[in-house]
């Protein structure tokens, strides 16, 4: 099951009533002419675009970490290492998802950022990184069912409404299921996760206006 924003009709609908004067929307074709031009209609960006754009940022950074300073370090036996336990430990940098966790946090503390995000799994390393309500539950369970999916919707969360995506978060490289596998953390039911497993889901939420 996916659902759909409505985010881009209102959005429309928002649009026809600003740019009132001009042709297009519905049949309103009362053109005006005017010495000085109207100012341009406010524009907005719908929802799931807002939600893919901002995705696609942090998965860049996520990969460039991984891929560009931690694998780097890696492979030049440099004196620093990545760590889960940075912070008690000398000569150590956080792990991608760490970075990953600490960004989200930041942006979760900012009420500029109109957003929020986080990494999560049905099988979490760290118990933070549950899915809690019960559309991050049901989002994670399809995106394991339709690794090549995305899952859009929306929430009620305190009286609030947001559009919630969720991207599955795979194991793309040999480095993600041995640590996984092998990690102290794990739970009884925790899967050997193999190549290309959905490991767990980026989830973006923005509150609906
Ligand atoms: C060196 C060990 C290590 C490597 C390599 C690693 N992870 Fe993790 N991962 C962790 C730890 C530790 C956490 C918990 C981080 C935190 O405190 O939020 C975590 C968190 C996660 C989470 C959130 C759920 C959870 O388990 O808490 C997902 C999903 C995830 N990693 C996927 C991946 C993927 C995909 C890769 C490869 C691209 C990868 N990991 C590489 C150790 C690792």
């Amino acid at each position: 099951m996916k659902f759909q924003t409505k985010a881009s009709l209102s959005l429309l609908g928002l649009l026809c009533l600003l740019a009132a004067t001009t042709t297009g929307c519905g049949g309103n074709t009362t053109a005006t002419a005017s010495a000085t031009p109207s100012p341009p209609a406010e524009t907005g960006i719908p929802y799931q675009k807002f939600a893919d754009a901002v995705h696609a940022v942090m998965m860049a950074d996520r990969t460039v970490y991984a891929s560009k300073v931690v694998t780097r370090l890696k492979k030049q036996d440099a004196p620093v290492t990545p760590s889960e336990y940075w912070e008690d430990e000398e000569h150590t940098i956080p792990l991608p998802a760490q970075m990953f966790r600490m960004g989200s946090e930041l942006v979760f503390e900012n009420p500029e950022a109109g957003f929020t995000y986080a990494l999560k799994s049905k099988w979490p390393l760290n118990e933070q990184n549950r899915p809690k309500s019960d559309f991050e539950i049901q989002a994670l369970d399809y995106l394991v069912e339709h690794p090549d999916e995305n899952f859009y919707g929306e929430e009620e969360l305190g009286g609030e409404k947001y559009f919630v995506a969720a991207y599955a978060d795979k194991a793309v490289a040999e480095a993600c299921w041995s640590c996984h596998n092998d990690h102290g953390n794990r739970e009884d039911n925790y899967p050997e996760f193999v190549k290309d497993d959905v490991m767990g889901g980026v989830i973006v939420r923005v509150p609906m206006q």
